[in-house]
């Protein structure tokens, strides 16, 4: 398998036996400061793999926050960038995020930021973020639980995936993860959705990784700005984080993204059907297979206010029309795809009548 896949903004993404590109990496960069960012969780269970096997990592100071989606706002991060003033880290620093999408997308985002913009690399350590969210150049933080309300377009210099990092990865998160690959075949490759739903949902292989990497990249490459394609990968997102934010208003144990997103596709692909011609057949593949291995998520009708309010606040609208990705078919994604009130709690009710 070729193991690493060239991006048209130009930087590098590697898949698989990361150590010695990593070190060539760090060995050439000539950085006078280096910072790894990590959460609790990938400082207990990444960073001692990623000690042994990159010498360098041991000279580097490390800024830990705490996991979660909760702590992906403003205020951990101007903790992160006091810290990084504090390592006296200059212009000619690099930050590393080892983590999950949340250490990337705030990684990311402080860094550039911090004295107008310093390199950084993302060392995914979720399966999400494997296969999404260290791609694409899109950093994010959430605001009173609106998802990415604040965030810049940066690229990292590169990007190293070690798919051994998952064997750590909580089961739940895992599962979370694969949303976005299937959201990934869902609107670009009808064989590879064929193929997943044939797997059972555990630590994939580095090719499926490596494909999903390639759908979501072949896609930002044509449109790195989201002025047009790049629309298609919110297929699923438009619902899906409105109940994302819903739920980390409201429940202690809230909905992983991957999970919310699993239900946003269920809806979308019902207003796909309504409003795009996605066959009745297809809709009911798709849903099958995410009911199947993703779990439900009880909402009431007297909820259905709260999350159309969410949906216009999505930063994809235009003139607070909602705006949506609709599948045409397995494999085919359009975009801008106005849908109204009403088209949008039918497909509320539709996931509903499932899990009464
Ligand atoms: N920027 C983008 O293009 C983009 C795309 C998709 C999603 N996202 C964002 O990504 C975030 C979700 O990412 P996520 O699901 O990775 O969440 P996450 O970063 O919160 O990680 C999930 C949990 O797994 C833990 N973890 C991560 N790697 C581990 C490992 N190897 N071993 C043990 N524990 C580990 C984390 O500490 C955390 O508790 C959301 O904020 C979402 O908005 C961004």
């Amino acid at each position: 398998m070729g193991n690493k896949i060239e991006t048209s903004s130009g930087y590098p993404i590697f898949i698989s036996d990361i150590s010695e590109r990593l070190s060539e990496f760090l060995n050439s960069g000539e950085y006078s400061k280096t910072i790894v960012l990590v959460d609790s969780h990938t400082s207990e269970h990444c960073l001692p793999l990623l000690n042994l096997s990159v010498d360098r990592i041991a000279d580097c100071d490390i800024i830990e926050i705490d996991p979660g989606e909760t702590n992906k706002n403003i205020d951990i991060c101007i903790g992160i960038l006091s810290m990084m003033n504090d390592f006296e880290m200059d212009r000619n620093s690099l930050l590393i995020n080892l983590g999950g999408g949340m250490v990337c997308d705030m990684g990311g985002f402080a860094a550039s930021v911090y004295k107008r913009g310093i390199d950084f690399i993302h060392i995914p350590t979720s399966l999400l973020a494997m296969a999404d969210a260290s791609i694409g150049g899109k950093t994010g933080l959430d605001l009173n639980s609106i998802k990415n309300l604040i965030g810049t377009f940066a690229d990292p210099k590169a990007v190293f995936i070690d798919p051994d990092f998952l064997i750590t990865l909580p089961e739940r998160e895992l599962i979370s993860g694969y949303a976005e690959i299937i959201k990934h075949s869902l609107i670009a490759d009808a064989d590879q959705f064929n193929s997943v739903k044939k797997h059972k949902l555990d630590i994939p292989s580095p090719e499926l990784i490596r494909d999903s990497v390639n759908i979501k990249n072949n896609i930002v490459s044509q449109d790195p700005y989201e002025q047009g394609i790049r629309k298609v990968l919110n297929f699923g997102h438009t619902i899906g984080h409105a109940l994302e934010s819903f739920s980390l208003q409201n429940d202690e144990d809230h909905l992983l993204h991957g999970e919310a997103i699993a239900i946003g596709m269920i809806c979308e692909s019902f207003l796909s059907h309504k409003k795009n011609g996605l066959p009745d057949k297809q809709l009911k593949e798709i849903c099958d297979f995410l009911f199947f291995n993703f779990p439900s998520y009880k909402i009431g009708e007297e909820d259905y206010d709260t999350l159309i309010e969410l949906m216009k606040k999505d930063k994809k609208n235009k003139k607070s029309a909602i705006q949506f990705s609709l599948l045409k078919e397995i494999g085919k994604c359009d975009y801008d795809i106005v849908c109204r009130e009403d088209d949008i709690i039918e497909a509320l009710d539709f996931y509903l009548q499932f899990i009464k």
